[in-house]
């Protein structure tokens, strides 16, 4: 099959690269496309040299097959529906598409079928939703959510490489270019733009993306996002409420064996996520887990994931695996 990677030189790009290269997906042919600025760069795939094309309008005249977009919401507006109206799947990272009735939002652990109502765009969602969502799944199969409290330490390459760059950047003691305030020594309340009612569409983008994956349209959710000096690695306090009653170390051996989580929770021996730890790997991972005694049923837990791979490139790979049918 033919594939493609549109913000292969980006952050998350890169990572999709990579990922592709470590997973068995049927790629005969691979095209990587990026702004005008990268343009003959040379990019490494399995062993071969890829040269990086302009995207443009005519990108996906050459009937490819599956295209993974990283390259931003304008990118994404302008081009997908491009490459889906000649027949290719766009797999597309940005939040452009989303909320949009007709078009899938997908974290394949908890609502894989929808990949297959697609017609032609399927979303990936937000970065901190999709931890949030793998976690809190098989709990609300089994005890029904309720409420939901999410409040987010998210690592500066949530915001792309220009987000890492303003870090190590601050660290030397240079002023911010890409976040609003020195992040280095610092928490910023401030995540996307501020919308009308005082959050954060980053916020919003937690609250409606979970009630979309979930199928639950009347969830109550609220959200507080906050970027924090950490360079790989969203970590997430979450606060549940569910309206059956749970006995913990059921909810425990829940969560122990669902698709995609990794208990760590053994707080007397040191042991709970932290991102320095999730870095790099694939699973999202849970700990403190512990009962919220101030309602009838509710549970906290600290949830942990690598963002840039479970919360963007290999949740968009997993998409292409659900298509191609592996
Ligand atoms: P480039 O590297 O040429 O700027 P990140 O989120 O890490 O900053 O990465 C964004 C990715 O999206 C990069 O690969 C970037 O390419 C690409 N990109 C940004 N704007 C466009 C555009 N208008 N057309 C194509 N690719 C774009």
């Amino acid at each position: 099959m033919k594939f493609a990677i549109a913000g292969a030189t980006g952050m998350v790009g890169r990572t999709m690269l990579k990922i592709l290269e470590q997973r068995n997906l049927p790629v005969d042919e691979l095209f990587l496309f990026a702004s005008a600025r990268s343009a003959g760069q040379v990019l490494s795939f399995k062993g071969k040299e890829v040269e990086v094309e302009e995207l443009d309008v005519s990108s996906f005249d050459r009937g490819i097959d599956i295209a993974l977009f990283s390259a931003g919401a304008a990118a994404s507006k302008k081009y997908a529906p491009i490459a889906a109206a000649k027949g290719c799947t766009v797999i597309d990272n940005s939040s452009c598409w989303r909320m949009y009735s007709d078009v899938p939002l997908v974290t394949p652990e908890v609502n894989a079928k929808d990949a297959f109502l697609s017609k032609g765009i399927i979303a990936n969602p937000n970065c901190s939703t999709i931890q949030a969502v793998v976690a809190l799944y098989p709990l609300h199969l089994k005890y029904g959510l309720k409420r939901i409290v999410y409040s987010t330490y998210q690592a500066a390459s949530g915001a792309g490489a220009s987000g890492h760059r303003d870090l190590e950047n601050g660290l030397k003691g240079f002023a911010p270019a890409k976040f609003p305030h020195q992040l280095a020594g610092n928490a910023i309340p401030h995540i996307d733009v501020f919308l009308e009612d005082g959050y954060t569409k980053e916020e919003e983008k937690m609250i409606n993306e979970t009630r979309k994956i979930m199928h639950a349209p009347d969830l109550k959710i609220t959200a507080t996002c906050v970027r924090i000096p950490v360079f790989t690695g969203h970590s997430e306090s979450i606060n549940a409420e569910f309206y059956k009653g749970f006995d913990m170390d059921e909810l425990v051996g829940v969560l122990k064996s669902a698709k995609g989580v990794v208990v760590q929770n053994d707080p007397a021996s040191g042991l709970y996520p932290m991102p320095l730890s999730a870095a790099g790997t694939d699973d999202v991972y849970v700990g403190r887990i512990r009962r919220d005694a101030s309602v009838e049923s509710g549970v906290n837990l600290w949830v942990v994931a690598d963002n840039v791979r479970k919360g963007a490139a290999l949740n968009a790979v997993q998409i292409a695996e659900l298509i191609c049918g592996r």
